[in-house]
């Protein structure tokens, strides 16, 4: 096995080791020497220097442009035109590109958004190079032509899953629809925990080398807390779901129904969906087995130069066809691999299946009756061949409530038929975020996908400036204090992730359950008690239809506070205010799926979910803190500003005195990042875990202050400390309330999707 840099030296290097550092980024970087440092730079991944096409580049319009039904003509045309260097298995790539798209939008896990199809991630480690993505690179390399033709106003990511979608239409299968909208990224995503093991690329080459399972699970499969470390959503590390062999490999049918039903939830699926999706996408295609996995080049990112970006080079034959190596299994599930029908969960049914072992040694079944159905070749013309299912497969059968579904499909072709359909939309849609995000003719507008967190569209006329100003003052003149209206609008839109979009202030369901029974939120139910009054007396004197929606009060009730807490500072300001926010309704608000919104920790709110108040457990909570910022999309200065004027408006969820370093609360001075950076007091740990501290005076011994680690980082990590030192000097008041309101108003807009697409 090669990789890229394993190539002869033509002479001696001039420079020292056998590698440049610096720009080249080669070990040690600062992570190997200090590997516990918080890696603030996380946050300017994937910014806007590294998008080719510039901030400025409009794609909704360039998609627009595109007429859909060529498009998936042309694709389509495609899909059933085999070239040479990667022949079609039955003269059709629907089945492959059909497992490119589920892999893409695979990856999606909902206890923190990340993964899924929306920014072509696949074509990036340490996805693309995944054993279990074996081959994906051929599929997008054969679409590359229609991306090529489409450019920019055609993204990977939309492409990817509107040629899945094509090859299920040409293979007879109806589907739900298709949204474009997925905006690529342009860079590895380094944001996103994968999982603790590491391997070594070369030698990842089997599902069987893939034993590295344990740390992520706990307890042993049978044990009655087995459950597998969230956020993670995949059984195995450089898998996109489960091992198709079953739990190490071992063939247990049952232990791999417990895997799939613990993967497939955390990807939000319920049990019908997941047997819809398995089911569904098995009707399609084969497995790739026919030559031993130590035969196998390097996975794409470590291959050789001139492999120019392809993997697992394949030395047996042609490398392809008949001799195709992909994930090892071999065989196809039914008699007609590129036609919609039911033959899968038939056979599954019909027959009595045993363990056999493909040509390439993985552990499949064969039908015991050896006169079923056969299925032919994919190239050899004539040969057919026995029928295959993975270890998955079989637990369809053999778990009770997986097979109570597979029974209802079985017996109801159009029930599994529009069952799968759905899934799959859901599947390759659940991270696009709001339907206004959709684009394209084919987008499906209807209300009842409760994923995808409806909010109703409203018929009323907008509140105007003038209406804003007269809101703002009943708003101030009310009894809620300028510290409650800022935590309110602030807890609305803080659950907002650019993950998956989902989350933010519109909508207006920090009033519905789940929210509004948050102990964060706590302090936020009689702040809406006291907004919802406003808002009526506002909507009881417009009768002409004029009105104002809860969702848009909360976040004016914020923006009025902020503008009195700086004049209290002595800086007039306007904090922009976009209306437009709409409220929906409890039975619009799917609660289980809300619950995954709920913060394990807010460090701008001072909060820390019970039992994760332990350090030992691995993650501290300024790691949690980052992670909530850059599900925030914030930069560093953002961060640091959004901070400081949090704590200057005491929005501590608790009410507690941790890091409101000011004697002027309510006022938006700058007072926070003044004492963070002054050597006139003194940090001292206040509790065992070193989870709280006291704040000193060095004279006097006295205490002036307490914080906790989220406070307290952004002056002692360097990153965090360069940016608040900036908002700290004698010239920084004006510049820190600036970038501040600059960063409340990119919060609060981060879900406004009908004024931004
Ligand atoms: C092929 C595993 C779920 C669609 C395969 C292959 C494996 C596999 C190992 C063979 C790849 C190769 O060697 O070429 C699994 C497992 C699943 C799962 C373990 C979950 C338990 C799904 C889902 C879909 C899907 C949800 C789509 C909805 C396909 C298709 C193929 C395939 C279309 C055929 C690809 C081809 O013909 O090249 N799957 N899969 N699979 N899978 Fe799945």
């Amino acid at each position: 096995k090669t990789d890229t840099k394993t190539f002869e030296m033509a002479g001696k290097c001039p420079f020292g080791g056998d590698s440049i550092g610096g720009v080249e980024g080669t070990p040690p970087t600062l992570s190997d020497w200090y590997p516990n440092r918080l890696r603030v730079e996380l946050l300017h991944h994937n910014g806007p220097r590294a998008n080719p096409l510039g901030e400025s580049f409009d794609y909704a319009k360039a998609f627009n442009a595109i007429d859909l039904a060529v498009l998936k003509q042309e694709i389509n045309t495609l899909l059933t035109t085999s070239v040479a260097w990667w022949p079609s298995d039955y003269g059709n790539y629907g089945p492959q590109m059909v497992r490119m798209a589920w892999h893409s939008a695979g990856t999606y896990r909902i206890a923190d958004g990340r993964g899924g199809a929306g920014e072509g991630l696949m074509r990036f480690a340490p996805i693309n190079s995944w054993w279990d993505n074996g081959n994906t690179d051929k599929s997008r390399r054969l679409i590359w032509p229609i991306k090529q033709k489409y450019g920019s106003a055609l993204s990977w990511a939309d492409l990817i899953v509107l040629t899945g979608n094509c090859a299920m239409e040409i293979m007879g299968f109806p589907t739900y629809g298709f949204a474009g909208g997925r905006h690529d990224a342009w860079e590895a995503d380094n944001s996103t925990y994968w999982g603790p093991e590491v391997w070594d690329a070369k030698n990842v080459t089997s599902y069987d080398s893939m034993v590295m399972r344990d740390k992520r699970w706990r307890g042993q499969n049978g044990d009655a807390d087995y459950d597998l470390e969230n956020p993670l959503a995949a059984s195995h590390s450089s898998i996109i779901y489960v091992n198709p062999e079953g739990p190490y490999g071992k063939g247990d049918a049952m232990g791999s129904a417990r895997d799939i039903r613990i993967t497939f939830s955390r990807m939000a699926m319920n049990d019908e969906e997941t047997v819809a999706l398995i089911a569904g996408g098995h009707a399609f295609g084969k497995s790739h087995g026919m030559v031993k996995s130590s035969e196998i080049g390097a996975p794409p990112e470590i291959a050789p130069m001139e492999a120019m970006g392809f993997g697992w080079h394949n030395p047996v034959g042609t490398g392809n066809a008949e001799f195709t190596m992909t994930n090892g299994i071999e065989g196809s599930w039914t008699p007609n691999p590129t036609q919609w029908d039911n033959d899968y969960l038939i056979n599954l049914f019909k027959f009595d299946w045993e363990q056999t072992r493909s040509p390439a040694g993985a552990l499949q079944w064969t039908p015991t009756d050896k006169s079923a159905p056969k299925t032919p070749d994919a190239h050899i013309p004539g040969q057919m061949n026995a029928l295959m299912m993975m270890t998955t497969d079989i637990a369809l059968k053999v778990d009770p409530d997986y097979r109570r579904v597979c029974e209802k499909f079985l017996n109801d072709f159009d029930t599994f038929t529009l069952a799968f359909a759905k899934a799959w939309y859901k599947l390759t849609h659940r991270d696009m975020g709001p339907r206004e995000r959709y684009l394209g003719s084919e987008k499906v507008n209807l209300n009842d996908l409760l994923w995808q967190d409806p909010i109703p569209v409203s018929n009323y006329a907008l509140v105007d400036a003038a209406d804003i100003t007269v809101l703002k003052k009943s708003v101030l003149a009310s009894d809620i204090s300028v510290s409650d209206l800022v935590f309110t609008a602030f807890s609305a839109a803080v659950t907002f992730r650019g993950s998956d979009k989902r989350g933010g202030a519109n909508g207006g369901r920090l009033a519905l359950a789940p929210q509004k029974d948050w102990s964060v939120n706590r302090r936020t139910v009689p702040v809406i008690a006291a907004l919802r009054t406003v808002m009526e007396e506002f909507n009881g004197q417009h009768t002409g239809g004029k009105k104002v929606s809860l969702a848009d009060l909360i976040v004016l009730g914020g923006c009025a506070a902020l503008e009195k807490a700086a004049a209290d500072a002595g800086l007039t300001i306007t904090v922009p205010f976009t209306p437009g926010r709409r409220d929906t309704t409890q039975e619009l608000t799917d609660i289980e799926m809300f619950t995954w919104l709920k913060p394990v920790a807010d460090g701008f709110r001072n909060y820390l979910d019970e039992g994760f108040e332990q350090i030992s457990q691995g993650v501290a909570p300024e790691e949690f803190f980052l992670d909530k910022a850059q599900l925030l999309s914030l930069t560093s200065p953002e961060w640091v500003a959004l901070m400081g004027g949090l704590k200057a408006m005491n929005a501590n969820y608790d009410g507690s005195a941790h890091g409101i370093f000011t004697d002027r609360v309510g006022v938006l001075t700058n007072d926070f990042f003044t004492v963070l950076t002054s050597m006139d007091f003194e940090w001292k740990k206040t509790d065992a875990k070193g989870l709280t501290f006291s704040l000193d005076d060095r004279t006097t011994g006295a205490q002036r202050f307490t914080a906790t680690r989220s406070d307290l980082v952004f002056g002692s990590n360097s990153h965090l400390r360069a940016v608040a030192e900036v908002y700290a000097g004698s010239d920084g008041h004006e510049r820190f309330v600036n970038a501040f309101v600059k960063a409340w108003d990119k919060v609060m807009m981060l879900d406004r999707y009908d004024v931004k697409v």
